[in-house]
This record gives structure tokens, sequence and C-alpha cells, in this order.
């Protein structure tokens, strides 16, 4: 899910597409020659960091994914409204609102697990593992952890929130925690039908819940539907406070859209208009985009629907500012990706840094490790300011998962 992404800041960067490979090469033939040489402290060596003295003078690899943690120099320094490090050390907390919400907010996911690996020898299985701290994954393991790990951080930041994982009742995915709750959903969720698949799972979803509504009064529960490599930062249950009329929200940074942060207002004419809304991505991604990249034909669908709304005004969408629109008789709040949906990749360029108030960081692509590294560090060390500063100057790493 290609996450906010838009060209001016791709051409921007371009010149960095060359020179990266390259810093990135250097430093693992400095890992390897000193992994080599001073094997006997290579536990007491934390991270590699990347450090643009360097010298060249090693023969180039050509391997650029990496499968340790590389600290680069982290994006935004010097500007006074983006987070400031020392090695990992944050020099500003980050701002947390603490203050308590009425109502409570329910994470929803898709994920399934594919079993069909055939029976692989023994020796290749074990040269697909990888390690992340003191565990080892094989490929289904990973993104198992990865659930876990938005679990996880769900349960820490948000500790009155559950998860609801909708998933294909092929898979025999069972979890057994506390605020997770497993709800299979019937479709076809085969690799490269699965975007459109988690779309249809989500209108599925809030059909049950438009159901449930009118049954049963009480409190309101919210929704917040997102990709599972997501670490939830800040409480999002403010959103539903802080703006008070929007029935769905979705993150914007110029084009396209990103589909992966999408929250609902657990109303009845929210779940209503939100489940109308996606009706509609849904009719513009079999219809127009269904040639599209696996990955990228929701987003397009959803940029569809949005543009072909009367009143779209580009110039809104380039703006880092949240607003309110209303379309196809929904009423849509667009949020800054750079807080809501903040992306590693891009976004030490991109966004010039990480906002003191980031309240989700994306770890889109191939920075699955990072999460994992990222939790591990926040469970040993416990400061959410000083995680974010490992992310800010690893995000431009390209990890092996
Ligand atoms: C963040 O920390 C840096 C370094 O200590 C400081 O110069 C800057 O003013 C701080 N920014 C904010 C918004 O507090
Ligand atoms: C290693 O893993 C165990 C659980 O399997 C955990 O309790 C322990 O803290 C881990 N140690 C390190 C150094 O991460």
């Amino acid at each position: 899910m290609k996450a906010c992404a838009g060209w001016r800041p791709f051409l921007l960067c371009f010149p960095l597409i060359f020179i990266l490979p390259h810093l990135f090469s250097s430093v693992l033939e400095l890992h390897q020659n000193q992994a080599v040489r001073d094997a006997p402290n290579e536990n007491s060596k934390k991270f590699d960091v990347l450090d643009s003295s360097v010298g060249d003078d090693a023969p180039k690899k050509t391997t650029t994914k990496f499968d340790h943690l590389v600290l680069g120099p982290a994006a935004g320094e010097g500007l006074s409204n983006r987070l400031q490090c020392q090695g990992v050390k944050a020099l500003n907390k980050t701002h947390f609102s603490n203050s308590p919400h009425a109502s409570g907010v329910v994470f929803v996911t898709v994920f399934t697990i594919y079993n069909n690996t055939p029976d692989t020898p023994m020796n290749s299985r074990l040269s697909n593992l990888v390690t992340v701290g003191n565990a080892s994954y094989s490929k289904p393991e990973r993104s198992m952890a990865i659930l876990n790990v938005f679990i996880n951080f769900i349960k820490v930041r948000m500790p009155h929130s559950n998860v609801i994982i909708l998933t294909d009742p092929e898979s025999d995915l069972s979890m057994h925690q506390n605020q997770v709750t497993v709800l299979p959903i019937r479709g076809e969720y085969s690799r490269d039908k699965l975007m459109l698949q988690r779309i249809r799972s989500y209108i599925t979803f809030l059909e049950i819940k438009l159901e449930k509504l009118s049954q049963e009064k009480g409190r309101i529960t919210h929704f917040i539907f997102t990709d599972s490599d997501i670490a939830v930062i800040d409480d999002l249950g403010q959103i539903f406070d802080k703006y008070q009329d929007f029935h769905l929200a979705l993150t914007n940074k110029d084009q396209p859209l990103n589909s992966g942060f999408i929250a609902v207002r657990g109303t009845h004419d929210g779940i209503l208009r939100a489940k109308i809304f996606l009706e509609k991505v849904l009719e513009a991604y079999s219809s127009r985009y269904m040639k599209a990249s696996r990955m990228l034909g929701d987003q397009l669908a959803l940029f569809w629907v949005v543009k072909s709304d009367a009143s779209f005004d580009a110039k809104r969408f380039s703006k880092a500012q949240a607003f309110t629109k209303e379309i196809g008789g929904a009423s849509v709040l667009f949020l800054p990706c750079a807080t809501y949906n903040w992306t590693p990749p891009e976004g030490a360029g991109q966004f010039h840094g990480m906002p003191l108030d980031v309240k989700v960081v994306h770890f889109k692509g191939s920075r699955k490790r990072l999460m994992l590294e990222a939790w591990n560090y926040f469970s040993s060390f416990t400061d959410i300011s000083d995680m974010l500063c490992l992310i800010l100057r690893s995000g431009r790493t390209k990890y092996d998962f």
C-alpha cells in the first residue's frame, strides 16, 4: 500500500536515489569487515550507524537490503516543530494527548495467512528464516509477528481499545488474546485480490455493525480500519472528539490518497454513509482499476471517488491541514499524513522529519523489520520518543522484509 506519496517529493529525492545505495553499500561493507575483525565484540555494537564519512575504498556490493538495524541521519534537524535526536535519544518530548475519551475505539484490520507453501526441504526453510532480536521467523511467522506488534502497540498506547481481525474463514487464524477478536468473513482472499477483498470485508463488517446498532442502544464505538503494519503512537480516539462532524476520515498527502487508514464514526449515520462511500470505491475499483497493480488499485479507486466530486479542489489536498468535505452524501475528514500516517521511507524527506505530535507510523514496504525492532526497543527502554528517533533515523533503510 503505497502511502502518502506525491510526485514532488519524489523529484526532490531523485538525486538521493543515486547517492543512497552507494552510502548503504559502504556501510554494509563496514559492517561485514567489522564483523570479521572484531567478532567477539559483535554484541556490544548495538546498531550500525550510517555515517556519510564512511570511506568508499571497499569494493561495491549490490546488496542493499539489510538484516540488521542501520541508522542514518535524522531528517528535520534544526526544525523547531520536528523531533530532534541525539543518537537515538530524543531531545524533545513528543506531544501526546492524555485526555480520556467518552467513546471506545475498535481497530479493524484484514489479515489472512497463506498456508500454501509447498513442502520445502528443511535447509531451504532454514535459509528463509530471519532473526530479529532473539527470535527467528519463517515467512508466515513474520506476518504473524507484525500482526502481534500491531496489537501490542494498540494495547500499550490505547489500552481501552479492541482489535477485530477480519479474515478468510479458510485460514486457520487463531488468536487467544484479550481485546482481540477474529471475525471470519467469506470472500476471495487470494494475494492478487486482497485489496479488493479488503474493501468488501470492510463493507460487510459495517453492515453487521449497522444491524447490531439498531438492536442495541448504548455507548458508541468508533472504528478505525488500518493496515496491520502500523504502530499506533498516540490515542486516536481524540479524532472523534476534536472533529465533531465527520462520518469518515482518510489521510491525505497530495495524491493518491492512502487507503491504509479509514476512521468511521460509530453512529448510525456514520456507519451507513461510510458503507455507501466504500461501496462507491469498490465500484470504481472493479470497473476501472482491476488492471492496476494489486497494491495500488484501492488507492486509485479511493482517489477517483474523491476527485470525481464536483467541488474537488486539488489545492486543499496539498496542504498539511485537516479539512472536511462533503463527498457523495458523506462528510469526509482529510487528516494530514505527516501526523496520522507517517511513513518512514519518504517520511524523512517528504515530511521534513517527524512532527512532534505524530500519531501513527506506517511501516510500508521493506520496513517491517524496523517495526519489530522498534517494538523490541520500546519494550526494553519504554521511552516512546526515543523509539521514534530510532524509526526516524532508520526509516530510509531498506530491510530484508
Ligand atoms: C526540541 O529540542 C531542541 C534541542 O533541544 C530545541 O532546540 C527545540 O526548541 C525543541 N523544540 C520544541 C518545540 O520544544
Ligand atoms: C528473548 O526472548 C524472551 C522470550 O522468548 C524474552 O523474555 C527475553 O526478554 C528476550 N531477550 C532479549 C535480550 O530480547
